[in-house]
């Protein structure tokens, strides 16, 4: 097996292959000045390659690195290539919201379409599974367990809130695993940057710790509502805990500035990647060797 990294998940490609005892070599990427992609790839003749990118930043640049490796890898004799995602983007506009727009879930996932294709907690809202958006076979992973273990761990006696409808795949989950209360709001969101969200708890939160659970926090916005509400209701510390932290428009600094404590995996490298996925990378690779 010969893994290969990204330019967005070099570290972490690097770790999985070595809890493989697999080879590891970077792709070789320059932009050319008119913005193209080049890449370039080592030996991969008769190997099971493997190819690990997530797609932030500059999701349609790490787009265009995935499918010219994966491709490149197949014309190159590559004997099996798997895809791994980490963090999949443009999954979640998986409905046209307004006459006339891209799919886009189905459409990237077109162009991902390798001989496996593995990526950790999608965004599935209205579709369900990898294989309604995939043609071939996509597997996905949860580190629900390993935020669950995190949060037993280091954030003891908290309060785990799902900051809406969506996050109920990772917050509930999250909260029966470890056995800590729940919280569920809901969230109407009117664009990119305006949400609106009311804090209704029965468990009272007065002193407490809380714990927001998301998959995905981008913008904040789905963030900054629900703590602004927590604080007025004496809340003692907030936490935030995410998979994939995006941390757009400087959200990471706006986050902090409002109190709260940000911790997100490793799928997307960032200053608060206290969670790794290796091992769950790994031990899935290893198995379907
Ligand atoms: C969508 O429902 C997702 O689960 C997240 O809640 C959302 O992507 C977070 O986005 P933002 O940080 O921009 O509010």
């Amino acid at each position: 097996m010969l893994v290969l990294g990204g330019n967005n998940s070099a570290d972490l490609a690097k770790s999985v292959a070595r809890k493989c005892k697999a080879k590891f070599a970077r792709i070789t990427t320059r932009t050319f000045p008119d913005g193209e992609t080049y890449i370039r790839l080592p030996n991969v003749v008769n190997r099971h390659v493997v190819i690990i990118n997530s797609m932030h930043p500059l999701p349609n640049d790490s787009l265009i690195e995935l499918f010219l490796a994966w491709h490149t890898a197949k014309e190159l004799g590559a004997r099996k290539i798997t895809l791994i995602v980490p963090y999949m983007a443009y999954l979640r506009q998986d409905k046209r919201f307004h006459p006339g727009e891209a799919l886009s879930n189905h459409l990237i996932a077109g162009l991902l379409s390798a001989d496996a294709f593995i990526t950790i907690d999608p965004h599935l809202h209205r579709i369900h599974a990898m294989k309604e958006v995939f043609k071939k076979r996509a597997k996905h992973l949860t580190s629900n367990a390993l935020l669950a273990e995190f949060i037993k761990k280091n954030i003891p006696e908290s309060i785990i809130m799902g900051p809406d409808g969506e996050s109920y795949q990772w917050a509930a989950d999250i909260a029966k695993k470890i056995r800590y209360p729940v919280v569920m709001l809901k969230k109407k969101r009117f664009s990119s940057r305006n949400v609106r969200i009311l804090v209704k708890s029965k468990v009272p939160l007065k002193n407490k710790v809380v714990v927001i659970v998301d998959d995905i926090i981008s913008s904040g916005h789905t963030m900054f509502e629900p703590i602004k509400q927590l604080k007025q209701l004496g809340v003692k510390r907030i936490y935030c805990v995410c998979v994939h932290g995006i941390f757009a428009e400087n959200a990471l600094k706006r986050l902090k500035n409002l109190g709260a404590i940000v911790i997100s995996t490793n799928t997307i490298s960032n200053a608060v990647a206290k969670i790794d996925v290796s091992s769950l990378i790994a031990r899935c690779l290893c198995y379907s060797r």
